[in-house]
């Protein structure tokens, strides 16, 4: 594996890339959510790129980027065994020069649910990933389902762009009690991730309610919304039902639809989501 440290090197190491070339963009702190990404992407493109970049830009002023879990060592020797080929590693100032003043907004996508919780957020992720996607040119590059509407935003910005790669999302990777891996798990104490599995049984509930026939939107997120209030530990952020690709809140469900939930524990918030009628996407635990 080569591991390239500013846009010069990358542009160096790209040169000779067999296509197609699978990007697999990351914060690091790597685990096997990740990892589920590397191999999907080893398994179908001649070469696998993937970038550890802590953008800046994504977090807010009060947010944990200072904290957010940093393992240089550890990262590189789980690329190098996932059969990563290039490793971009950059700066701030190779992602972010200098008087960098361009940002992306993707308007109203960018507006509710987590941006709605934390102003900026997805117009940093869409920036970073736009210039992610400049700089390393891929023909196809990897999401993981769990930050949903990153994958909404994604798509719809490398739509309106133009730009080249082809974005596939890749099912949420969970532990055996359904709490979907998150580099932010680490910061859990021993009750808190107890109390953590809270988000995915709300969705599972939503998933099984839906199964059943319900339609109505608003008992969705009533259902949610009951399951994570069970949970003394959990501050409840939102719960949402919304069009998949408008992200609009719906009152039927009646086309494919993205149930979503943040909840705020005291060490960290987390997300979490499903696509309504697609278990498999979710990665939930087996009932029973
Ligand atoms: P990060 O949180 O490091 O996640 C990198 C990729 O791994 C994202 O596409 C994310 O959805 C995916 N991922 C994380 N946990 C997962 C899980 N449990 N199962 C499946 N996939 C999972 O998301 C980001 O970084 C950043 O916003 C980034 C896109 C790199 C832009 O800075």
């Amino acid at each position: 594996m080569e591991v390239v440290r500013d846009r010069t090197q990358l542009a160096a190491a790209r040169r000779g890339l067999a296509a197609p070339v699978g990007f697999v963009p990351t914060m690091g702190a790597l685990h096997a959510g990740h990892e589920s990404l590397l191999h999907r992407a080893r398994e179908e493109c001649a070469t696998v790129v993937a970038s550890i970049f802590v953008n800046p830009t994504q977090f807010g002023p009060n947010e944990d980027y200072e904290r957010y879990p940093r393992n240089e060592a550890a990262d590189l020797a789980l690329l190098e065994a996932a059969g990563v080929d290039v490793c971009f590693m950059p700066g701030v100032e190779d992602i972010y020069p200098p008087g960098a003043s361009t940002s992306i907004d993707v308007g109203q996508l960018a507006e509710v649910l987590e941006g709605a919780a934390r102003p900026g957020h997805l117009r940093g992720v869409a920036t970073v990933v736009a210039i992610l996607f400049a700089l390393v040119r891929p023909n196809r590059a990897y999401f993981g389902q769990k930050d949903g509407q990153q994958t909404i935003v994604v798509r719809r910005l490398t739509r309106d762009l133009g730009l080249s790669p082809e974005v596939i999302v890749c099912p949420t990777v969970r532990e055996p009690d359904g709490l979907a891996l998150s580099s932010r798990n680490a910061f859990l104490g021993q009750a808190e991730r107890q109390a953590a599995s809270v988000l995915s049984r709300a969705l599972l509930a939503a998933e099984d309610a839906y199964s059943g026939g319900e339609r109505s939107a608003k008992r969705l997120r009533g259902l949610m919304r009951g399951t994570l209030e069970r949970e003394p530990l959990g501050q409840v952020d939102y719960v949402s039902v919304a069009d998949l690709e408008t992200l609009e809140e719906l009152t039927e469900v009646d086309r494919p639809a993205l149930a979503s939930l943040a909840v705020r524990l005291p060490s960290a918030r987390l997300i979490d989501c499903l696509v309504l009628g697609d278990p498999a996407g979710a990665g939930l635990p087996a009932r029973g």
